[in-house]
């Protein structure tokens, strides 16, 4: 049965890169809305593609107010935001197992653009890999699942196990499917949640990851006087709502690396000895870290190494900040106003609006009695830590094994967040396995993003013997 699958995706290899380069064409970035008939686009393709694979009530739905009924079952609307793909298969009979496939269509934008050495939607093959915004983040990884269906469907009839599909376009903006989820309980039961969207420790070495942090995302805006003034008539007189920013933001770390919002670390779950032993044998060389990164010392919290710091303890980041006068030559502003974007990756057992809420209530605290601090939160994300134990963790394990031809299998955590797991944990109280087939130098999220050619056909493999596997 294996035998036949793996010859039948060696023959198809080209077929399947081809389709895929069509995928990778259509811009599907969703937190730009000049793309929002792209989004259609890509949504409307990946309907067309899981019909023809042999899935059933293909569905799309759309954004707002409508609500779409198939019978049966019922889906109710998707409030806001950018088209749901869900598809379905359930012909494996009620004793078999349910798997809930999770992937997210829509890639992050391609700025700065310059940088990118062919177009981020040209797809192009060069070095063994395939470059293209979204080819590791996330639409090659989980197209290597449909693939690996479609060729059990093709060679069998059937698949191993009931399917069901659940692709979103939102989750690099501001993901609305959690609430989709919570009105769809029974249509999205399953036994196991399994994503592709996360990465290996490093090349020749398939992870499967068993923890993401999670983040708590605040914007904050100082004012100070109700205009802009001449710094020359005001300055020394009036606060200056940049440096005033400035200095609340640098109030956030101490010089060890330690946040020092008042009960941060309070539900920090710790490292054990067992993973700070593990993380010290897995394939991470800090000197290339380094090197790739064009830096020359790492900083972060003191006591941690960097596959701690990143993985498994809290960070804190400020992303942009805004206010005053950028333009060009000289302009004597003294500004009104001043504002940044903080979010915190958070690790088990923090919660995300607690930890808002706690950032929020320092920076209001800390401010000088001459400004306004008005804090919004823009959107969180869960902490995610996944029994290592069970049968569809064993049946990924051995998979990757197979379909890489390695016995080297490690366990990771990662420090990006994929929100929705915890949402497939709390509401559907579906365990979620996270197989990813990303390398770390895949630049996901930067210019010229890439997905090793190897990664994809052997993504597929590993899929096919996975579902065989479950049966
Ligand atoms: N695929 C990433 C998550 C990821 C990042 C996994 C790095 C492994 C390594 C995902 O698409 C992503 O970028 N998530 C966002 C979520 C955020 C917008 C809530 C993230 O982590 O920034
Ligand atoms: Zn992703």
């Amino acid at each position: 049965m294996q035998k036949k699958l793996l010859d039948y995706l060696e023959i198809e290899k080209e077929n399947h890169l081809m389709q895929l380069i069509d995928l990778l064409k259509i811009p599907t970035i969703s937190s730009d809305s000049k793309f929002n008939s792209a989004m259609k686009r890509g949504a409307t393709w990946l309907q067309n593609h899981i019909k023809e694979i042999g899935f059933n009530n293909v569905t799309i739905i759309e954004n707002r107010d409508k609500v779409k009924n198939i019978n049966p079952p019922v889906i109710s609307a998707n409030k806001k935001g950018h088209p749901i793909v869900y598809g379905e298969w359930l012909e494996a009979g009620p004793n078999a197992k349910t798997i809930l496939i999770y992937g997210h269509y829509d890639v992050q934008p391609v700025d700065p653009i310059n940088l990118w050495e062919t177009l981020p939607f040209e797809p192009t093959i060069r070095n063994g890999k395939i470059y293209a915004r979204g080819s590791s983040d996330d639409k090659g990884q989980f197209f290597c699942h449909l693939k690996a269906l479609e060729a059990h469907m093709k060679l069998f009839g059937k698949l191993p196990v009931n399917v069901k599909i659940l692709l979103e376009g939102e989750e690099e903006s501001d993901s609305s499917l959690d609430e989709f989820i919570i009105n769809n309980k029974e249509l999205l039961k399953c036994d196991y949640a399994v994503i592709s969207d996360t990465e290996w420790i490093a090349p020749d070495t398939p992870s499967i990851c068993y923890a993401l942090r999670g983040i708590a995302y605040v914007e904050v805006k100082v004012t100070g006087p109700n205009r802009d003034l001449h710094s020359g008539t005001f300055g020394g007189a009036v606060d200056n709502p940049i440096q005033v920013l400035a200095s609340m933001i640098s109030k956030l770390k101490d010089e060890h690396g330690k946040i020092t919002i008042p009960n941060f670390y309070d539900d920090v779950l710790e490292l054990t000895e067992e993973e700070r032993n593990e993380f010290k044998k897995l394939p991470f060389n800090e000197e290339n870290y380094k090197k790739d990164l064009g830096v020359a010392a790492l900083n972060g919290e003191a006591g941690y190494s960097t596959l701690e710091r990143t993985w498994a303890r809290p960070s804190l980041d400020v992303h942009g900040i805004t206010g005053g006068y950028t333009g060009e030559g000289a302009k004597t502003v003294l500004p009104s106003w001043a504002s940044a974007k903080i979010s915190s990756r958070i690790v088990p057992h923090q919660k995300p609006n607690e930890i808002s809420k706690k950032i929020a209530d320092y920076l209001r605290d800390i401010a000088p009695p001459t400004v306004k601090v008005e804090v919004d939160e823009l959107h969180y994300g869960g902490p995610v830590l996944v029994n290592r134990h069970g049968e569809g963790i064993t049946a990924a394990i051995k998979a990757f094994k197979k379909a890489f031809n390695t016995q080297k299998v490690v366990f990771m955590r990662e420090g990006g967040s994929i929100p929705i797991v915890t949402v497939f944990e709390n509401e559907l109280n579906a365990p979620s396995i996270l197989m990813g087939f990303g390398l770390p130098d895949d630049n996901i999220h930067s210019p010229n993003e890439s997905f090793a050619l190897e990664n994809f056909f052997g993504g597929i493999r590993t899929a096919a013997i996975f579902y065989d596997l479950l049966k």
